[in-house]
C-alpha cells in the first residue's frame, strides 16, 4: 500500500470507458489535473503526493473541483472553481505549506 502525505482527487468527469463528458471536463478539469501533476513534479513533491482523477462528485456547480485528503485533513479539503492559477496556489500553500487555501474552498 502506498503511503503519502496528501492524496489529491480531481474531477475530470470522464465515464468508465474514458469518454469525456460532464461539467468539469467542459470547464477545464483535464487542464486542472495536468497542472496538479506538473506542479507536484516541479516542486519535488512526488513522494508526498498522489494525484488521482475521478468522475463526478455531484458538486458540478462548483467545478472544476478537487478534494485533498491527508494526515492534516483526514476529512478532506474540498476546492472548487479551479483553474491553473488556483492549482499553483494550492500546491504552494496547502501541499508545500500545510495550510488550505480558503478562497477556493467549497
Ligand atoms: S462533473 Fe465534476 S463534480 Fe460533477
Amino acid at each position: 500500500m502506498i503511503s503519502v502525505k496528501y492524496h489529491v482527487f480531481v474531477c475530470t468527469a470522464c465515464k468508465v470507458k474514458g469518454e469525456p463528458t460532464g461539467f468539469c471536463f467542459k470547464k477545464g478539469g483535464q487542464e486542472v489535473l495536468q497542472k496538479f501533476i506538473q506542479e507536484i513534479d516541479d516542486r519535488g513533491l512526488g513522494s508526498d503526493c498522489l494525484v488521482t482523477y475521478t468522475s463526478c462528485f455531484s458538486m458540478c456547480k462548483d467545478g472544476p473541483c478537487a478534494v485533498i485528503y491527508g494526515s492534516a485533513a483526514p476529512g478532506g479539503v474540498w476546492y472548487g472553481k479551479l483553474d491553473e492559477d488556483a492549482v499553483e496556489e494550492i500546491c504552494e500553500q496547502h501541499l508545500e505549506g500545510g495550510t488550505p487555501v480558503e478562497k477556493y474552498r467549497i
